[in-house]
């Protein structure tokens, strides 16, 4: 599914990732990742908190689990980063619902019984409809 999504991706598009701990955040942006190409591991700005990919498409991976707050944020550059020409993806934004952007694509992630993921998209503003995956 990060692979389909991967196709759809412009310059720009921001996507949040929330669900608990072991849901599927991360693995579903290294699908995103691997679609886009990325070669070798990503660098980091700010350890743990933002991974840089080159791809395609430039991606910005951040995870705010470690994030105690939203002011955290200014300090590392977040705003900018989803400024940039890349493809934003935020694990655990529902930890900041006043950090989120004006439109972004949210992918919410829940595990069933052995081995099931339950995935589901939800567009918040018409510039991510262009993402969204309908089964
Ligand atoms: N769709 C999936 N199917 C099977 N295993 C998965 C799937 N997504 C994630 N996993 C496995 O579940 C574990 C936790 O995934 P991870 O992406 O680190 O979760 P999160 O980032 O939400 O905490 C990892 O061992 C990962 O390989
Ligand atoms: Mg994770």
């Amino acid at each position: 599914m990060g692979a389909q999504l991967a196709e759809r991706l412009r310059p720009g598009d921001v996507v949040v990732l929330n669900g608990d701990l072991g849901a599927g955040k991360t693995q579903f942006v290294q699908g995103v990742a691997e679609a886009l190409g990325v070669q070798g591991p990503g660098t980091s700005p700010t350890f743990n908190i933002l991974l840089a990919y080159e791809g395609r498409l430039p991606l910005n991976h951040f995870d705010l689990y470690r994030l105690d707050s939203a002011d955290e944020l200014d300090d590392i550059g977040y705003w900018e980063v989803l400024e940039d020409d890349g493809a934003t993806f935020i694990e655990w934004g529902d930890k900041f619902p006043e950090a989120m952007p004006d439109d972004y694509l949210e992918i919410r992630l829940s595990t069933g019984g052995a081995g099931v993921r339950t995935i589901a998209m939800r567009a918040h503003g018409p510039a991510s409809e262009h993402l969204l995956i309908r089964r």
